[in-house]
């Protein structure tokens, strides 16, 4: 008798973890970006995604083949509206009608997209877009919750807009005298209340990157989770990173307008590895493992102990991203742009990182400058800034990853990275008659510094079949419940 309840408890144990497994109840988020000249295929990033315990992600645009590859896939999906929409959709319901039609619905019903929430511009307050979008965000936020209910999606999909941790502030610094910005705090109350009467949550990215970028005297192991920084004392709490110092700022704030108990979703946080002195891969691990146990821990903040949604930023390299904020904007994704693995990440119980499967290359050729050529040759200036405004250079920038190399390799880093972001076409090995290629990998020994090789788009386009590899892990979820339903149902016939 006893075993029976016993081995029934663990049966019953088993099948709601598996369950769970099987509904991505427990799980990481992440942003998948998409601004790059070799996009990673919707399936294989998928696969990348699951592989890695990822059940939420969080897209800036309605990407097609993004939201193709997350069809049947059992990933919730955030969709972002880009801002340069906000202003026709606020002014204009049709507007909104549309792209919830084009974006939403069609994907919902056709694919099989599991989206969850629509998210209505990117950080359109930033004090650096000095209030650009101020006006149009709220009224595209009503209309695109309209938009929803009009589709029959109401209940389904909520509506957030990602904002930036520059909305609130704290005067003397500490968490709770947080407050929002004087300047739009009018229009933080009216989106507030509106996300609170439609169940919607409120949506911040927090980076303590940019903190310590910012600001020189920034103490910087109070930007990680296990520092020793002198902590920032709050009445009786002690603040110890700046991630739950900040995110505390922003429940002081909500409070203060009467919402202290507004969900919250972190929408964006993580480090990059390249394009700056801060941004490398020591730092960017130290930072995203402390990041990875506290979702694994499920740990909150002092006030607000219950855990929330943490979206890391981000999947893959991208490296069309703009620049504008700093050369480490291409570099934050955990994985390169291919899905190769950058650092190990212990993701809970030892569980490392899974690189993508299935990726095809371009062939192993690179350009460099040719041994003949000169670095004094007057059309080497022209050449290098032919290579750099159509490729990415960032990791030439000083303190990055191939920061060191002589000007030899850094014409050769940026005819390789130019020749390859073109496909490898013959005629982009072709500079004034300074470059050459070689079948012999140039990438300098024991540094950080990779001449890369483009994924083969065309072998992707031609020979990929969405989903097929989404499918086996699917199917074994769906047998391992079976099993377990099995068992459970004769182990209560035999106890009855
Ligand atoms: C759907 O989203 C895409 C990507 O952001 C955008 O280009 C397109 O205009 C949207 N459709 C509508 C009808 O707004
Ligand atoms: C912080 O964590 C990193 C890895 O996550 C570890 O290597 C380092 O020793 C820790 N530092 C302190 C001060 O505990
Ligand atoms: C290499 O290129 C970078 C970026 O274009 C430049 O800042 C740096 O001065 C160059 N280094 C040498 C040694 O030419
Ligand atoms: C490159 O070199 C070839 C001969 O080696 C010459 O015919 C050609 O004009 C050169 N092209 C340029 C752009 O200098």
């Amino acid at each position: 008798m006893g075993f029976q309840y016993f081995s029934k408890c663990v049966l019953l144990a088993f099948c709601i973890l598996s369950q769970g497994l099987a509904n991505g109840v427990f799980g990481f988020a992440c942003n998948w970006g998409t601004r790059t000249t070799h996009p990673l295929p919707g399936n294989i990033a998928v696969k990348l995604l699951k592989d890695n315990g990822f059940n939420k992600v969080k897209l800036f645009e309605a990407d097609p083949a993004a939201l193709k590859g997350l069809g049947k896939s059992g990933i919730q999906v955030m969709v972002g509206i880009p801002n340069d929409l906000l202003a026709s959709i606020a002014s204009n319901v049709n507007a909104a009608v549309q792209w919830v039609s084009q974006n939403v619905s069609s994907y919902i019903s056709k694919s099989g997209v599991d989206i969850r929430y629509v998210a209505v511009g990117n950080e359109p307050f930033l004090s650096s877009y000095k209030g650009q979008f101020v006006q149009t965000t709220y009224p595209a936020l009503q209309n695109i919750q309209a938009a929803l209910i009009k589709a029959g999606l109401g209940r389904q999909v909520k509506v957030t807009v990602p904002l930036n941790a520059d909305v609130y502030q704290s005067d003397s610094g500490v968490p709770s005298e947080g407050k929002f910005r004087p300047d739009i705090e009018d229009q933080m109350t009216k989106i507030v209340k509106f996300l609170n009467q439609n169940d919607a949550p409120f949506t911040i990215n927090i980076y303590p990157f940019l903190s310590l970028q910012a600001d020189p005297n920034f103490p910087k192991e109070y930007a990680f989770f296990n520092g020793s920084a002198a902590p920032v004392v709050d009445g009786s709490i002690s603040y110890t990173n700046v991630l739950d110092a900040n995110f505390d700022t922003l429940v002081s704030a909500l409070e203060k307008i009467g919402y202290g108990s507004m969900p919250i979703i972190v929408g964006e946080v993580g480090w990059p590895t390249d394009g700056d002195p801060n941004a490398n891969i020591k730092n960017a691990q130290r930072f995203n493992q402390g990041l990875v146990d506290r979702i694994v821990k499920r740990q909150g903040t002092p006030k607000r102990p219950t855990p929330t949604d943490i979206y890391i930023f981000g999947l893959l390299d991208e490296d069309v991203k703009s620049t504008d904020p700093g050369n480490f904007e291409r570099h934050w994704g955990i994985f390169n742009y291919d899905g190769t693995i950058k650092y190990p990440l212990n993701l809970g119980g030892g569980k490392p990182l899974v690189a993508a499967k299935g990726v095809r290359y371009l062939q192993k050729q690179w350009c460099i400058m040719s041994p003949q050529a000169s670095i004094t040759d007057p059309n080497l200036a022209q050449s290098l800034s032919k290579a750099c405004t159509y490729a990415d250079c960032t990791s030439l920038s000083p303190g990055s990853s191939c920061g060191n190399l002589d000007a030899k390799g850094n014409a050769s880093y940026a005819f390789n990275i130019y020749f390859q972001t073109m496909n490898q076409r013959r005629d982009a090995c072709q500079f004034n008659n300074l470059s050459t290629i070689t079948n012999i990998d140039p990438s300098p020994a024991q540094s950080g510094c990779q001449f890369k090789i483009m994924i083969d788009l065309g072998r992707h386009e031609y020979r990929s079949t969405p989903s097929s590899l989404a499918a086996p892990t699917k199917v074994l979820d769906s047998m391992v419940m079976l099993v377990f339903s099995f068992m459970f149902f004769i182990l209560s016939s035999l106890s009855m």
